[in-house]
């Protein structure tokens, strides 16, 4: 079974308003599309489409929490989150009549200790029958910055091997127990390094300089249409990006962890696992939907991509 994390679900709801958008004013909204959405969310619904067995937890509340489960579990993804009090954050895209987008962001409910606790206890069980995990996104603000890496020496002492894509102090925090992969995207690496990088020689030196301290056993760094370089202490591997028109790039990250996850517990080698995520990610910028994919895509193009080790 492939274990997602995804502690702050969202309900991503996409806006219409067929006059313009008035700041300070009043808003109607002729139409409204929700969709699941959360990064692990994404990861849990990418891999349902391939047949993965999947297993996905976190925290969960209220009316959007029962819709995004709904969405999961008719996907066929078996689900444990915990529930929370409050309402599971709603994100808005406001789309006006002059193509404006306007985003309007929740921060999600409040969870508490007794929740953590709860939600630690699933967690240690459903380990159990884990074949690899997957952390993704931020962790609620209520939530001690330090669980992913709380989680992670769980999952070490397990032999449950994990990657984890996150940003931040949460990111900072899990490089501490060197999980299998990270994949972090090119904004994300440089934020995290604290200083820009030039180009892919620059890039792969600063990925070998945080394996060899131990920060993480490989990275994964997605550089958005550029694609895909992965580098551990025994191989670089460059996966060019495939030319394509772009229908929607948001969770195309999410995608390349699942087509690696995917791959990696069948035993494929290590080219193979970064072609797979080369090949899920590109297919996902070309559906509409976050969390969705295009297999035929991914089936047809096998042969076409452009991989090579440095
Ligand atoms: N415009 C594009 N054309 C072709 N492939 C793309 C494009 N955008 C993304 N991809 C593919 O998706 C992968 C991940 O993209 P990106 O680096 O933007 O991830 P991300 O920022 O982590 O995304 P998210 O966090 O929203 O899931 C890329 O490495 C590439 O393979
Ligand atoms: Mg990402």
């Amino acid at each position: 079974m492939i274990f997602c994390i995804c502690l702050n679900p969202a309900v991503d709801m996409t806006c219409r308003m067929d006059a313009p958008f008035r700041a300070g004013g009043v808003n109607r909204l002729t139409e409204m599309m929700p969709f699941a959405g959360g990064k692990g969310v994404n990861v849990a619904r990418f891999l349902r489409q391939f047949g993965a067995d999947v297993c996905i937890s976190g925290f969960l509340g209220g009316a959007n929490g029962k819709v995004i489960e709904g969405v999961l579990e008719a996907e066929g993804a078996e689900c444990c989150f915990t529930m929370v009090r409050g309402n599971t954050r709603c994100n808005r895209n406001i789309i006006d009549s002059a193509g404006n987008v306007t985003e309007v962001l929740e921060s999600g409910p409040f969870v508490g200790p007794d929740q953590i606790l709860s939600f630690m206890e699933t967690f240690q069980d459903r380990l159990n029958d884990a074949e690899i995990l997957i952390i993704s996104g931020s962790v609620p603000q209520s939530v001690p910055s330090d669980i992913y890496a709380t989680m992670l020496k769980i999952a070490s002492a397990k032999k449950v091997p994990a990657i984890i894509d996150t940003t931040g102090g949460s990111l900072r925090a899990a490089m501490k127990e060197c999980p299998m992969m990270i994949k972090p995207n090119l904004s994300e690496f440089t934020s995290y390094l604290g200083k820009d990088i030039s180009g892919r020689d620059d890039a792969i030196k600063a990925m070998d300089d945080l394996i060899y301290q131990k920060k993480a056993s490989s990275i994964l760094l997605s550089r958005g249409r550029d694609g895909l370089i992965y580098s551990n202490r025994e191989i670089r591997i460059c996966a060019e990006g495939i030319k394509l028109n772009a229908v929607n790039t948001v969770s195309c990250g999410d995608a390349a962890v699942a087509g690696y996850a995917y791959s990696y517990i069948r035993g494929a080698d290590i080219r193979e696992c970064v072609s797979q995520a080369l090949l899920w990610s590109a297919s996902a910028a070309l559906k509409e939907e976050s969390g969705q994919l295009d297999i035929s895509f991914v089936k047809e193009n096998e042969k076409n991509i452009n991989l090579y080790t440095i």
